[in-house]
């Protein structure tokens, strides 16, 4: 008894964690957090709106969002996209659902373990230059901080740190906001809580050769993905993957696992963009699939795609801060 009474005790004060409410289905459960950035609603509106905002680029050109669009589940509809001064980019943009899931974040970065270490790459780092920010690291205290409700939104949201305006704060708050791109109503999904109708009959058989053909072993857990990296292909001087971060030749040619979550929508595929479909991506495994098996296939993917999640109006570009239009 009093075991149960210190275990709903337990269970009061996480739900009683300041200022942040997870909105996840039954048995979901919440996204590891690191403790030196806990979630609160400040940070998230703050990260939100950080997300979106363009004057985060050295010309004021690209907001994460410019390669993360909802509605692309926060990819995008190119293979590859220009950073700023149309630097040439080198790979395809992933989709950012349930990222917060995900400890080895990007195509080939072991040391990207969790988003505040991965956020400073798009807007500092230089292979590719994307946001192009290096070396104008004050430029983020004398942009945001000339607008009176950035610097309201920064001291709410770090009050311990006096809603200091830096790279680290800003990283800080988009991996906030990065944490609350959930998506968890796909027709998979609703399966998996028992709705048995969710999956077509078709899609069903995709799941069961998804299982027994073998791509579970890679895709595998509630995000498709094992996180680990794999050679698929014959390595290509232009992106050798793994090998450019750890210098291990047995790393070459290998590129982390992609969650398939609404890959539906995350169009053109593969590390470098150059898949034109999801058949053509299934087609360039090393292992050849039957031709007639990749429409359940193809159909099991589709029913990875979660419509609520690309419309989800609390992920969305905001329209206002501070009470005012922006
Ligand atoms: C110019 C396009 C571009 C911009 C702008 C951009 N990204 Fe990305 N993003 C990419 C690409 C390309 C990758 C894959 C990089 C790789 O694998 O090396 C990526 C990967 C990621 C990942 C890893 C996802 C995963 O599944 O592992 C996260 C998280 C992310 N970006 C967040 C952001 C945030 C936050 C911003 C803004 C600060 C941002 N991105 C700006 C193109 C962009
Ligand atoms: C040995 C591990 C492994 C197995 C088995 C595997 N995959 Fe993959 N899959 C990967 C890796 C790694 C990539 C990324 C390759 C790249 O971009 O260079 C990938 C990419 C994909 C993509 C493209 C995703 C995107 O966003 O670009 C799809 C779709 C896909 N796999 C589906 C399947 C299907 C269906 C099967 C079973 C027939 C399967 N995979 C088996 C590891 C695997």
């Amino acid at each position: 008894m009093r075991l149960l009474l210190a275990a709903a005790a337990l269970v009061l004060l996480a739900a009683a964690a300041p200022g942040w409410k997870w909105a996840l289905p039954d048995g979901v459960a919440p996204p590891p957090v690191p403790a030196a950035n806990g979630m609160s609603a400040a940070k998230v509106e703050l990260g939100r709106r950080l997300f979106y905002d363009a004057d985060l680029s050295s010309d004021g050109t690209l907001a994460c969002s410019s390669c993360h669009e909802q509605r692309h589940a926060f990819a995008d509809s190119v293979a590859t996209r220009p950073g700023v001064n149309g630097e040439p980019g080198l790979r395809n943009a992933p989709g950012l659902a349930n990222v917060a899931w995900l400890d080895r974040l990007t195509f080939a970065n072991p040391h990207a373990t969790s988003l505040e270490v991965h956020a400073p790459t798009p807007l500092t780092g230089e292979n590719p230059v994307e946001m192009g920010m290096k070396g104008k690291e004050d430029e983020f205290a004398r942009r945001l901080g000339a607008d009176a409700c950035y610097r309201r939104m920064f001291a709410r949201a770090f009050p311990e740190r006096d809603g200091r305006i830096d790279l680290t704060t800003v990283a800080a708050a988009l991996a906030a906001f990065q944490r609350t791109i959930t998506s968890w109503n796909s027709p998979y999904d609703r399966f998996r809580r028992g709705e048995r109708g969710a999956l077509s009959p078709l899609a069903q058989e995709g799941e069961r050769l998804f299982r027994v053909r073998g791509c579970a072993a890679c895709h595998s857990g509630p995000h498709l993905t094992d996180m680990d990296y794999h050679r698929l292909e014959e390595v290509r001087a232009r992106d050798p993957g793994l090998i450019g971060q750890t210098g291990l030749s047995g790393d070459a040619g290998r590129f982390r696992t992609p969650s398939l979550r609404n890959a539906e929508l995350t169009g053109p595929w593969w590390h470098d963009g150059t898949a034109r479909s999801l058949e053509e991506a299934i087609g360039r495994h090393p292992d050849p699939v039957a031709a007639e098996d990749v429409p359940a296939l193809v159909a099991f993917l589709h029913g990875l795609t979660d419509p609520h999640f690309v419309t989800d109006p609390r992920l969305a570009r905001p329209v206002k801060a501070c009470g005012r239009t922006l």
